[in-house]
């Protein structure tokens, strides 16, 4: 490698190592995510328009006592911190992609990746 392409590389890896840093998920930013963007719907220990979200991460979906499950009725799977982010981004298109359902009762996006990465980091907590 160069002298030249070398300072390049450094530069890159560094711009490259600072923007991880700041994505990296947050629990306490993610507690406040929670309050405002699913404290509507989402209590943790109970359902409201929404099924209770504490301990959600490694649960089976659709699994809790809450009664109007529709996007996640039969669901096959456990959710990860991967597949809550791609929900969250967008709950219909999950549901199309991941069950034999077609609608989903959760009419909300998170489009902030770093918002959705933080509430994950929180929900993990409340395992
Ligand atoms: C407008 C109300 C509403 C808001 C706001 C909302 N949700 Fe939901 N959520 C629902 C409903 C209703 C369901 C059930 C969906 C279904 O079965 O189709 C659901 C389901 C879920 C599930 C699946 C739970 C399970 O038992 O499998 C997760 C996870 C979830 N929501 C996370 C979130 C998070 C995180 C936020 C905030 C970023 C949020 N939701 C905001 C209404 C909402």
């Amino acid at each position: 490698m160069s002298k030249k392409s070398l300072i390049a590389f450094a530069i890159a890896a560094a711009i490259v190592g600072t923007s991880g840093s700041a994505m990296a998920a947050d629990a306490a930013a993610g507690e406040e995510v929670f309050k405002k963007r699913c404290s509507s719907c989402h209590a943790l220990d109970k359902a409201k328009t929404g099924p209770a979200l504490g301990g959600v991460v490694g649960r089976q979906a659709g699994t809790t006592d809450f009664k109007r499950y529709k996007g996640l009725v039969g669901a096959d799977f456990e959710w990860t911190p991967e597949l809550l982010d791609e929900y969250i981004s967008d709950p219909k298109k999950f549901v199309k992609t991941h069950t034999s359902n077609k609608r989903t009762s959760m009419t909300f996006k998170l489009g902030n990746a770093e918002e959705r990465a933080d509430v994950i980091e929180y929900l993990k907590t409340t395992n």
